[in-house]
C-alpha cells in the first residue's frame, strides 16, 4: 500500500467535442499527487486545455473516469463542488476580471459560495496579500499591468481556498516581468500553502521548474517524468513538436560526440558543474 494521496485521478479519461471525429482527450491515465507541481507540455491542439477543463469540471468526460479531490463529476452540483476544489486561471488577463474595483473582483467567487461577509473580507485581504496586490485593492483592474491582472485573477481563485489550481498558459500573454511575477506566485502557493498546481505551458524554462512534466500528444499522455528525464529525450520531444532546452540539447550532442557527461542537464550552472567534473576525471 502506498501512502501517497492523489488529488486528481484519471482512468481512460476521454473527451470528444460535439460533432468532432477525434477525441480531444484520448484515454488518459494520470494521477496527480497532493502538493505536486505538474507542468503540462504539448504542441498546439494536443489537448492541454481540454484536459484542464475536465479537471475544473467545465466539461464532463465522454468516457472513462475522473476523480478530483475524491469527487466524480456526474451532476451540476458535483461540478459546482469540484470547481471550488479546483480553480482555474486562464490565458487572457482581460477576460477574467469582472468587477470595477480589485477587491470586489476578488470577493466575487466567495460571494457566490454564500460565505459570510466578515469571512469574505478576511479572505480577500489574505488573498491579495498572498499575491502581493494588497496595496492595489481600491484600484481599477483595467489600469493594472498584465502580470498584476493575472495576480488579481489568482487572488480571486485562492479566495475560494481551492486545493488545486490549473493555470492554462497564464503567462503567455505577459511580458517577461509579468511572467516571472505569476510563476513566482504559483510556486509560492505550491510550496507554502500546499496548493497542487497543474501548469499548462509552452515555455520549456517554466516546465523545467516543475516537479514533473506530462507531455500531451494527440490527446494522450506521451511521457510523464521529471524535467531532467523528459529533457534528456530530445529526439522524442522533437517528434511531439517540442523543443529541447539549450543545455539539455548540448549535453546530448556532447554525449554523441563521446564526451560522456550526465544527460540530465537543464541549466547553464548544471552544465558547468558537469564539464568541470568531466575535466577533472580525464
Ligand atoms: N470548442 C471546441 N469545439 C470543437 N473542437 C475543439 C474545441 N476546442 C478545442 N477543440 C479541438 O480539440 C483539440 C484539442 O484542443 P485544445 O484546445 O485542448 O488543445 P491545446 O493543447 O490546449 O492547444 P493550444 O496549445 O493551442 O492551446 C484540437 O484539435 C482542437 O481543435
Ligand atoms: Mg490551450
Amino acid at each position: 500500500m502506498s501512502d501517497r494521496e492523489y488529488v486528481i485521478k484519471a482512468e481512460n479519461l476521454s473527451f470528444r467535442y460535439e460533432g468532432a471525429e477525434r477525441y480531444a482527450v484520448d484515454h488518459v491515465n494520470l494521477e496527480v499527487e497532493k502538493g505536486e507541481f505538474l507542468a503540462v507540455l504539448g504542441r498546439n491542439g494536443s489537448g492541454k486545455s481540454t484536459l484542464g477543463k475536465l479537471f475544473n469540471a467545465l466539461i464532463e468526460p465522454t468516457e472513462g473516469t475522473l476523480t478530483v479531490c475524491g469527487m466524480e463529476c456526474k451532476t451540476e452540483d458535483d461540478a459546482f463542488a469540484i470547481r471550488q476544489k479546483c480553480g482555474m486561471v486562464f490565458q487572457n488577463p482581460d477576460n477574467q476580471l469582472v468587477a470595477t474595483i480589485v477587491e470586489e473582483d476578488v470577493a466575487f467567487g466567495p460571494e457566490n459560495l454564500g460565505i459570510a461577509s466578515e469571512e469574505i473580507r478576511r479572505r480577500v485581504r489574505w488573498a491579495l496579500e498572498t499575491v502581493g496586490m494588497l496595496e492595489y485593492r481600491k484600484n481599477a483592474p483595467h489600469l493594472l499591468s498584465g502580470g498584476q491582472k493575472q495576480r488579481v485573477a489568482i487572488a480571486g481563485v485562492i479566495a475560494m481556498k481551492p486545493e488545486i489550481i490549473v493555470f492554462d498558459e497564464s503567462t503567455s500573454m505577459l511580458d517577461p516581468i509579468g511572467r516571472e511575477e505569476v510563476m513566482r506566485v504559483a510556486k509560492q502557493l505550491n510550496r507554502e500553502n500546499g496548493v497542487t498546481v497543474v501548469w499548462i505551458t509552452h515555455f520549456m524554462e517554466e516546465a523545467a521548474q516543475a516537479d514533473r512534466i506530462a507531455v500531451v500528444h494527440n490527446g494522450s499522455i506521451a511521457m510523464a517524468d521529471t524535467p531532467k528525464k523528459i529533457f534528456s529525450k530530445g529526439q522524442a520531444l522533437k517528434a511531439f513538436g517540442l523543443e529541447t532546452p539549450d543545455m539539455s540539447y548540448l549535453a546530448q550532442e556532447l554525449r554523441s560526440a563521446g564526451i560522456m557527461i550526465s544527460d540530465e542537464i537543464i541549466t547553464v550552472e548544471e552544465m558547468e558543474v558537469e564539464l568541470c567534473r568531466y575535466k577533472s576525471n580525464t
